[in-house]
């Protein structure tokens, strides 16, 4: 089954791109000998929030970013320009199939064409140092290996659409706690063989035409003006030939950013770059000629995406993948994403001691998947089950046009005679969420003097502007937005709505004033009173059916951003009406107890687990746990479904019998996940990354800067790399992931540089696995043993057979996996001895071993 490449075919496209290579060189100088100094320095400068100006004179149309990664958000941050939301990128991990993100980067290739952009600031590649760092959810693992591999994979997918990548944050932004200032403290073995491995991996075999340098400093210099990690090693050594863009404001002086090897500060218009350098050319403090290697990277970037006529860009239009069904890709990645961390015979398993009793193959007479045709109540529970946490917050945001709910998913997809109930159990959100359903919202730009400028449809209650105001709109006309449509309620009761923002609200319901007064923010940040304005909540009683008509008038106020920036935020919140809590939660185990399944899906909110902030804990927000205790108690047959990007403790999780991870599923959350809670696909998804019992026996703990500096005094021993060391057992290991079939391994072969795998599905029905190959150094030859982990993933690959069927999984064993970083040689060091080869399932359940030698 596996592709055999085409040497011919490989050949003659290196030639193609060889040629091609060429051809923007002679542009890029073309175009660079037609410039000035001042529009030099201008176009390392952004023009806006998204854009690069454009200069006609040589052809340079305006360069359009993005984020980035799940979606292409495009120049607007909302609803009025939708993107398919695809799961997230711990999601994506956890298919370990870099052909399955490069499939995703086809599609976000796609999405960024259809938007009008160029580039895409994606992936992140940074590491799970700490279950507690804010953006877990948005890096690949806490292995440098399989990062790289999703990574690479990933932005192989989006160039081959003939849209750029940036692969961000250059290096070491692994934690949010102080962001824009902290100096990680890295020694070079862990810096080299962790932090900056995915980044060397993505550039030596993706060749990514960009890469964002973090806000953090890393030993003593921040990224923007890192000329060790930036000039030396990433365009020195790996030979990086892309564009440097800053992170968004990380760029903080003019000569020591361009000296440190940046090409381009964002966002403008008022950057460190632009005026300010043509300024210090002009002094004598750098030279022209500096400028000139910035700009020639700029145009090369504008050549490889074709914004610089006269020359063709890096992909020929009949070779960019089209027609490609975002919905069905969201939905594919999801199910093959989601981890199976449990799943144990109804009844049974009820302790850690009692599951050895069961030998039933997967899948047969456990808890999942459900046999739909033996049941007639299914009881959905938990707020996130009816509002999908299907996103990460911050940046890497997107709006997609539709969500399909878990709620909604397993509605379609159980027979008409399965009856659904509903209930909320334990709602862990402390804001009330946007209204969504029942509205139909549009937003009207007015003047001060009621003129209309613009109107935009809206997804839901969030109006949220950053970069450029609708068509029509500029920052001298506006005035008020006004937030405008219906409601249907579908409840009868007392309703919660609740607006947000900065500045004056009004809000009427059927023309009645409800609220109207002036908002300000809680704190001092003006980032966070922009993101999250602090909310007034009103009541209303509404009859079910009976539309009304709402409007929420907003007047902003300055918040000190930035006065040439676009920027509008503010929000209607709706909650339905709600039982007091004691209530939701016997009405839940109610609920539970009247059904043959109960189907519990727990959520982190973007409260606790969002960019801009680490966690505090790694708890469930609310009485979730409580809930899950309750409903497990009332129900036997009790399947939790755990919606979170990163870790969080599940301390009752060997009282239910099957545990699912759905991570952040992307738009089609429930439609995915009825298709493996009901047995149409199985879940594929491995863990990327450990999963602690509690955040105590986590390794890395600290993330928190003293005095401005944050030690990564851990060296090597992050992940698994620590846990092994430890001897701690975590909740979940890495790697770990069941499936609805069995796999028996049946032969391990070994050549000096590849590992042949043969296995066999022992199981019912079709399958695929997940062969993951560690190495374990035995006996160092000499005296040449350094420090290392117990053992570390080498290789892996996914398999598919049907049943009875044998697969063969051939993995290369590149000279990378015995070496190390020998800071005294300056290089990489091959370490010789003797290792055991494991082929695993995951990495505390070793299957086969083999020895080799290195000498
Ligand atoms: C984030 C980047 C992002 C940029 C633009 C920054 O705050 O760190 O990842 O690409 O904003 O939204």
């Amino acid at each position: 089954m596996t592709e055999q490449p085409d040497a011919h075919g490989h050949a003659a496209d290196e030639d193609r791109a060889t040629a091609r290579a060429r051809e923007h060189t002679a542009a890029v100088e073309k175009a660079l000998g037609a410039l000035d100094l001042d529009t030099k320095a201008g176009l390392l400068s952004g023009q806006d929030m998204w854009t690069l100006p454009a200069v006609p004179a040589i052809g340079l149309r305006s360069l359009v970013v993005s984020d980035g990664p799940i979606g292409v958000r495009g120049r607007q941050w909302s609803a009025e320009d939708p993107s398919v939301a695809l799961p997230g990128p711990t999601a994506l991990a956890a298919t370990w199939d870099p052909e399955l993100a490069r499939r995703a980067g086809h599609l976000l290739a796609q999405e960024a064409r259809r938007k009008g952009v160029h580039v895409l600031l994606a992936p992140t590649v940074n590491l799970h140092r700490s279950p507690l760092g804010g953006r877990h959810f948005e890096c690949y693992s806490e292995d440098p290996l399989l990062t790289g591999a999703i990574g690479a994979g990933y932005v192989r997918g989006v160039q081959q659409g003939g849209v750029g990548t940036t692969v961000k944050h250059f290096v070491g932004n692994d934690a949010e706690t102080d962001r824009l200032t902290v100096d990680n403290r890295i020694a070079p073995r862990p810096l080299r063989e962790l932090y900056l491995a995915p980044f060397e991996h993505i550039v030596e075999n993706a060749h990514p035409w960009g890469i964002m340098t973090a806000y953090n400093q890393v030993n003593g210099s921040t990224m923007t003006e890192h000329r060790y990690l930036v000039r030396e090693v990433l365009r020195g050594e790996w030979g990086f030939d892309g564009w440097n863009v800053s992170d968004w404001t990380a760029a903080r002086h003019t000569v020591r950013a361009l000296r440190g090897g940046l090409d381009t500060a964002m966002p403008g218009p008022r950057t460190v770059f632009g005026a300010p350098l043509a300024a210090a050319v002009r002094a004598g403090e750098v030279a022209e000629s500096e400028v000139d290697e910035a700009v020639r990277r700029v145009l090369l970037l504008a050549a490889r995406t074709g914004c610089l006529e006269g020359v063709p860009a890096a992909v020929a239009p009949e070779d960019v993948p089209e027609g490609i069904d975002g919905r069905a890709v969201a939905r594919e990645v999801a199910r093959r994403a989601f981890v199976l961390l449990r799943n144990e015979p109804v009844g049974g398993g009820r302790a850690g001691g009692e599951r050895s009793g069961d030998e039933r193959p997967a899948g047969e007479g456990r808890a999942l998947p459900v046999d739909a045709a033996t049941v007639r109540q299914v009881a959905v529970i938990g707020a996130a089950a009816r509002d999908a946490r299907v996103l990460g917050g911050g940046s890497a945001t997107v709006f997609p046009e539709q969500i399909v709910s878990p709620l909604e998913g397993l509605r379609a997809a159980l027979p008409d005679d399965v009856e659904v109930t509903f209930a909320v159990g334990a709602d862990p959100r402390t804001r009330t969420p946007h209204a969504r359903a029942g509205f139909t919202l549009r937003a009207r730009y007015l003047t001060e003097g009621g003129q209309l400028l613009a109107e935009t449809p809206q997804f839901d209650g969030r109006v949220l502007v950053m970069g450029r105001y609708p068509e029509g709109v500029t920052q001298h006309t506006l005035h008020a937005v006004e937030l405008t449509g219906t409601f249907t309620p579908q409840i009868t009761g007392r309703h919660v709505l609740a607006v947000s923002g900065t500045g004056d609200l009004r809000l009427t319901i059927d023309g009645d004033v409800r609220f109207d007064d002036r908002c300000t923010p809680d704190g001092s940040d003006p980032f966070e009173a922009f993101l999250h304005p602090a909310e007034r909540r009103v009541e209303a009683v509404l009859t079910a059916g009976e539309q009304v008509d709402v409007t929420l008038r907003f007047v902003p106020a300055a918040l000190g951003l930035g006065a040439d920036m676009d920027a509008l935020s503010f929000a209607l919140g709706h909650a339905e009406p709600q039982l007091d809590p004691d209530a939701e939660m016997v009405e839940a185990v109610r609920a539970a107890a009247a059904a043959d399944v109960a189907i519990v899906v727990v959520a982190t909110t973007e409260e606790v687990e969002s960019e801009g902030f680490d966690r505090s804990d790694l708890r469930l927000p609310g009485r979730q746990d409580e809930l899950v205790t309750r409903v497990a108690a009332a129900n036997p047959h009790t399947v939790v479904i755990v919606n979170s990007g990163s870790p969080v403790e599940l301390p009752w999780r060997e009282q239910v019998p099957a545990v699912l991870l759905s991570w952040f599923p992307g738009q089609e959350a429930g439609a995915a996940l009825a298709d493996v809670l009901l047995g149409a696909h199985e879940p594929g998804g491995r863990l990327p990354t450990t999963w602690p019992a509690r955040l105590e026996d986590a390794p890395v703990t600290r993330v928190t800067p003293d005095d401005g500096t944050l030690p990564y005094s851990e060296g090597l021993f992050i992940g698994y790399r620590a846990w092994q060391r430890s001897g701690t057992d975590p909740a979940y290991a890495f790697g770990h992931g069941l499936g609805y079939t069995d796999w028996e391994y049946e032969s391990l072969d070994t050549t000096p540089d590849s590992v042949r795998v043969r296995l066999r599905n022992t199981g019912r029905r079709a399958g695929r696995e997940t062969v993951q190959i560690y190495l374990v150094p035995t006996a160092p030859a000499g005296d040449e043993a350094p420090e290392r982990p117990a053992r570390w993933l080498a290789g892996f690959a996914v398999v598919e057979a049907a049943p009875g069927e044998s697969a063969e999984a051939e993995i290369p064993l590149p000279d990378r996996a015995f070496e190390i970083w020998d800071e005294t040689a300056g290089g990489r060091r091959r370490v010789k001895g003797d290792y055991t080869v494991e082929a695993s399932h995951s990495i505390d359940d070793c299957r086969l071993t083999a020895q080799v030698s290195v000498r």
